[in-house]
């Protein structure tokens, strides 16, 4: 039996955490149960970890797949300042941060972060003022609109001021069908002409210019097409990407080309994520694509057919009670990722191989049963991957960095540092 420990591990203490950006370490094949088990053998649990050697890969992974373009992190994946320094860090073509929230990005200025793009619009006039404050203590932070009404808003709240804040449009990448809206519910601005007019308008206030475009393609980056049992559901998705490719690129190339001989300058074009990185990246006008997730390589991810990332992050359940042979129940385990309901947004067990979640009572708010064969003992951990990858740092206040089987750091993730934003 194993009973918790108190950890010995420095708290947010980052240096000597860096690998060589592009080297894909070598032991990446021989995580079982026992290496994370002795990793974290220390620690309470339940605790997060991120496996620093894997994370590493699978940042090895989106430079050969980024065609030398910019990535920027999107936070939102990442929640927390530790990592999202130590990314940063990593190569020079990690450009800056993509928030989801104004306060985020107001409280990553005042740790030090810069070159913040805010990917979602703001319409509190007072948040708007906050971060025209951080913009002339001299952060780069861009708010994204996508009607006039957002440019009014903005313009309002620097109304008797000389703060100029710069503007990026998010473009509609979705491809509706009948029946089916291939994408997302977004942004109403999905083409030339609702972009132009939008110029038009920032043209009109000398509170606000044009920097960037930004397109999400969410039905390419976000569906999986590769999941096991549903070879019906991965074909049709497959046709339905491949359909919906070229049309996002033949509008992000118009919509770009007719801002620019608008007059418009684009500093930014942005556009993807985790899932389509190669394909974002190979469109001319592409500046910059967005990743997030991949970095974590939730268990979302597992199913796509163009790329494998390694499961560099997860968490430590502990068996509390035995109900029955062959069923180990944890404490803890219900952190359900984001979007429209269904298993796959459940976290899985990971380790050791071969335990499952029980189909009646899945993840649990405080008691998660996990069916496994083999013989574990109260005290045991079982490991879990989670699906999408905001909900792990929501659930934890700290992450364990793994570097060569050895926990090397305890960072605090947002929820560690009290901040909460959705
Ligand atoms: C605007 C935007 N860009 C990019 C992404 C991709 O993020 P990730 O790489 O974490 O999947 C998202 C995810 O929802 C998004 O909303």
């Amino acid at each position: 039996m194993k009973f918790q420990a108190t950890s010995a591990v420095p708290t947010n203490r980052i240096e000597n955490a860096a690998a060589p950006a592009d080297t894909v370490p070598l032991a990446t094949t021989d995580r079982d149960y026992a290496f994370y088990r002795d990793a974290l053998a220390e620690i309470p649990l339940p605790a997060a970890y991120v496996d620093l050697d894997l994370l590493d890969a699978n940042f090895a992974t989106f430079l050969r797949q980024n065609q030398g373009k910019q990535i920027r992190v999107a936070s939102k994946s990442i929640r927390c300042a530790a990592m999202l320094r130590y990314l940063l860090a990593k190569h020079a073509c990690i450009q800056g941060l993509m928030c989801f929230s104004g306060r985020e990005a107001l409280y990553l200025a005042q740790q030090g972060f810069d070159d913040l793009l805010i990917a979602y619009p703001l319409v509190d006039q007072t948040l708007i003022g906050a971060l025209a404050d951080q913009v002339d203590r001299g952060t780069r932070i861009v708010l994204m609109v996508d009607s006039a009404a957002h440019i009014d808003c903005i313009d309002q709240a620097l109304q008797g001021r000389s703060t100029r804040l710069p503007l990026c449009l998010d473009l509609d990448m979705s491809t509706p069908l009948p029946g089916l809206h291939f994408g997302v519910l977004r942004s109403p601005l999905n083409a030339v002409d609702k972009a132009l007019a939008l110029w038009a308008r920032i043209k009109q206030s000398d509170r606000v210019s044009l920097t960037g475009l930004m397109g999400y393609e969410a039905q390419i980056a976000g569906v999986q097409d590769k999941i096991p049992g549903r070879l019906l559901q991965n074909q049709l998705v497959r046709i339905l990407k491949k359909w919906s490719g070229p049309q996002v690129v033949k509008r992000r190339a118009r919509v770009v080309e007719a801002l620019t001989q608008a007059g418009a300058t684009l500093s930014l074009v942005n556009g993807g994520g985790t899932g389509s990185v190669r394909q974002t990246t190979s469109e001319a006008c592409v500046t910059e694509v967005t990743v997030g997730s991949g970095f974590y390589g939730s268990h979302l991810f597992d199913y796509y057919h163009h790329f494998d990332l390694f499961p560099a992050a997860g968490f430590a359940l502990q068996v509390v009670r035995i109900p029955k042979p062959g069923v180990y129940t944890c404490a803890g385990g219900g952190y359900i990722a984001s979007g429209s309901p269904g298993p796959e947004k459940l976290p899985l067990p990971y380790l050791p191989h071969d335990a499952a979640l029980s189909p009646l009572e899945a993840a649990g708010e405080v008691q998660t049963p996990v069916h496994y064969r083999g013989s574990l003992a109260l005290g045991d951990p079982v490991f879990f991957r989670h699906s999408k990858a905001g909900e792990l740092c929501e659930r934890f206040t700290h992450l364990h960095w793994i570097r060569n089987g050895r926990i090397i750091q305890k960072v605090t993730t947002y929820r560690g540092d009290q901040q909460c934003y959705f």
